[in-house]
C-alpha cells in the first residue's frame, strides 16, 4: 500500500514544512504554504540497491549539436543558434505580453519548413487557437504538420508524443494548467509543476522532441511555482515589453547550449509578432537627433543591458534657489555631479534651473549613469549635440576622476546590436576587452570627457 503523508509546501520557495504556519520559515513569504499529499513508493525498506554505470572519456569526437531552426530568425538567435532535439525550453512572461503568439507562428513556420509540431493548450480551446491563426494568417499553410489540442494531463501529452515520434517540436502552453493524476494536489501547485514538467521533459528527452513550456510568470517577475522549474529546464527565456508600448523582447536568461545575453526584439501588430531588423529605431524611436543634452546611457538592469536616453537641461533661472527637477534618477546624485562640473571643470551651473529626465519612464540606479548625465549636463551648456550614435557609461568621482563599471562587453554588445558605433567610457587600464566592433573613446577624467563632446559634431 502507498502510504500517503501530508506536507505543506511553500508555493513561492519550494521549502517543505510538516505544520502549516503563515509565514514561509525559509523565505519570509506570508500566506505561501499549500497542503500538498506526498505519495510514498511502495517497496521495501531500506537502502536501494545500485549498479555501477559506466564511465566515458571528456575526450571525444562527438560531433557539434544539431540544431532546427524555428524559422524566425531572433527566437534562433536567442536560442544561440535554433531548436536543440530533446532540448527544453521554459518561455515566461505577464500575462497578454505575446507568449501563446510566438510559439503558434513558430509551430506554423517549423511545419513551413518540412518539421512536425504539436502544440497542447490547457488555456484555449482548439477554436480559440485556429481563430487566431486565422488572424495571423497562418492557417492554411502547414495544415498536416501542425497538431492542435486541447489538453490538461501531462501523461496523456506524453503518451501523444510517444504515439508521434517524428514531431521535432512540441509546445506546452502553460505548465500552470497541466496535472499528473498520479499526483494529489491541484494544477499549478509546486508538486504538480515539478511532477508534470518532470515527466514532459523525460518523454520530450527521450524521443528527442524539443518542447517548449510557458511559465506564468508573478507580480515580481519571476517564473511562477518553485525555482526548481528552472533548474529542470536547459533554457530559460523571458519574453517582455511594456505593454503600452508595441515592442517586445525575447531575453535568453539560462541557455545550456548557447549564450544569455542575446536578445531579440519583435514588434506586436494586428497581424502577430513580426521581427525588428533595426531595434534602435523602435526602441529610441521618439528621440530627435541632434539635439543638445540628449545622451543615450548604455545601463544593465539586474543582469540584462538596457539603453535609455538621457535628457538633460540646463537653463537660466529666475529663482533664488535654482530648480533641479530629476524624473528617473537621484537627485541627491545630481547635485553631487554638478557641484563637481562646476569645481572641477568650470561648468556654469550655479545660478541655473537644471531638468534632468530619463526618458521612456524608466528608473536608473546605477552609478554607471554618472558619465552619461555628466554628458548630458555639458551638452545642454555648451549647445553642442552629442553624436546621436554615441553611447555613454561609467562611474564619476568626487575628484572628477571617471572609474570603471561592472560589464562593460555587455554594454558595449547591445549598443552594437542597437546599431550604436561609438562609445564614451572609461579607461579600461590596458584591459583587452571584446569592443563588439563598437569604436570607443576612453576617458579616465571628465576634462577628458569635455574634450571628447568638443570634438563630436
Ligand atoms: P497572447 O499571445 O495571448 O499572450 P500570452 O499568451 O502571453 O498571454 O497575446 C495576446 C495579446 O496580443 C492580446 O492582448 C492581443 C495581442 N495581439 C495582437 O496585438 N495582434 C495579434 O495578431 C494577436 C494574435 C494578438
Ligand atoms: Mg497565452
Amino acid at each position: 500500500m502507498a502510504r500517503a503523508r501530508r506536507q505543506y509546501i511553500c508555493q513561492q520557495c519550494g521549502a517543505v514544512h510538516p505544520k502549516w504556519t503563515g509565514k514561509c520559515e525559509d523565505c519570509d513569504a506570508w500566506n505561501s504554504l499549500a497542503e500538498e499529499i506526498e505519495e510514498k513508493a511502495p517497496g521495501p525498506a531500506g537502502r536501494a540497491r545500485g549498479q555501477k554505470v559506466a564511465m566515458e572519456s571528456l575526450r571525444s569526437s562527438a560531433p557539434p549539436l544539431e540544431r532546427i531552426s524555428t524559422g524566425i530568425p531572433e527566437f534562433d538567435r536567442v536560442l544561440g543558434g535554433g531548436l536543440v532535439p530533446g532540448s527544453a525550453t521554459l518561455i515566461g512572461g505577464d500575462p497578454g505580453i505575446g507568449k501563446s503568439t510566438l510559439l503558434l507562428q513558430t509551430v506554423c513556420r517549423m511545419a513551413e519548413s518540412g518539421n512536425r509540431a504539436a502544440y497542447f493548450s490547457g488555456e484555449e480551446s482548439a477554436d480559440q487557437i485556429r481563430m487566431r491563426a486565422q488572424r495571423l494568417g497562418v492557417a492554411n499553410t502547414s495544415e498536416d504538420l501542425v497538431g492542435i489540442a486541447t489538453t490538461t494531463d501531462a501523461a496523456n501529452i506524453a503518451a501523444s508524443l510517444a504515439a508521434a515520434p517524428d514531431t521535432a517540436l512540441a509546445i506546452i502552453d502553460s505548465i500552470q494548467t497541466m496535472h499528473l493524476p498520479t499526483v494529489e494536489s491541484g494544477p499549478g501547485t509546486v508538486s504538480q509543476v515539478r511532477a508534470s514538467a518532470h515527466e514532459l521533459i523525460r518523454s520530450a528527452k527521450r524521443q528527442r522532441t524539443a518542447v517548449l513550456i510557458v511559465g506564468h510568470v508573478t507580480k515580481d517577475g519571476a517564473i511562477a511555482g518553485p525555482k526548481v522549474l528552472e533548474h529542470m529546464v536547459d533554457t530559460v527565456l523571458h519574453f517582455e515589453g511594456d505593454r503600452s508600448h508595441h515592442f517586445r523582447i525575447l531575453r535568453g536568461m539560462k541557455n545550456r547550449f548557447g549564450p544569455t545575453d542575446e536578445i531579440g526584439v519583435f514588434e506586436m501588430s494586428g497581424a502577430g509578432l513580426t521581427e525588428v531588423a533595426n531595434p534602435s529605431e523602435l526602441f529610441l524611436s521618439d528621440r530627435r537627433e541632434d539635439v543638445s543634452g540628449a545622451v543615450v546611457f548604455a545601463g544593465i538592469e539586474g543582469t540584462r543591458p538596457v539603453l535609455v536616453e538621457i535628457q538633460a537641461l540646463v537653463a537660466p533661472s529666475s529663482m533664488a534657489n535654482p530648480r533641479r527637477n530629476v524624473v528617473g534618477w537621484d537627485t541627491g546624485r545630481l547635485s553631487m555631479l554638478a557641484a563637481v562640473l562646476e569645481a572641477r571643470l568650470g561648468l556654469p551651473l550655479s545660478g541655473r534651473d537644471i531638468f534632468l529626465n530619463v526618458a521612456g519612464g524608466v528608473r536608473i540606479m546605477e552609478p554607471a549613469a554618472d558619465l552619461a548625465v555628466a554628458a548630458a549636463l555639458i551638452s545642454s551648456v555648451t549647445g553642442r549635440p552629442c553624436n546621436k550614435n554615441t553611447v555613454v557609461f561609467g562611474e564619476v568621482g568626487l575628484a572628477a576622476e571617471v572609474r570603471r563599471v561592472a560589464h562593460p562587453e555587455q554594454r558595449l554588445k547591445e549598443a552594437a546590436k542597437l546599431g550604436f558605433e561609438r562609445a564614451i567610457m572609461p579607461d579600461m587600464k590596458g584591459k583587452p576587452i571584446d569592443k563588439a566592433g563598437m569604436m570607443t573613446n576612453l576617458v579616465s577624467s571628465l576634462s577628458e570627457l569635455m574634450e571628447t563632446l568638443g570634438g563630436i559634431d
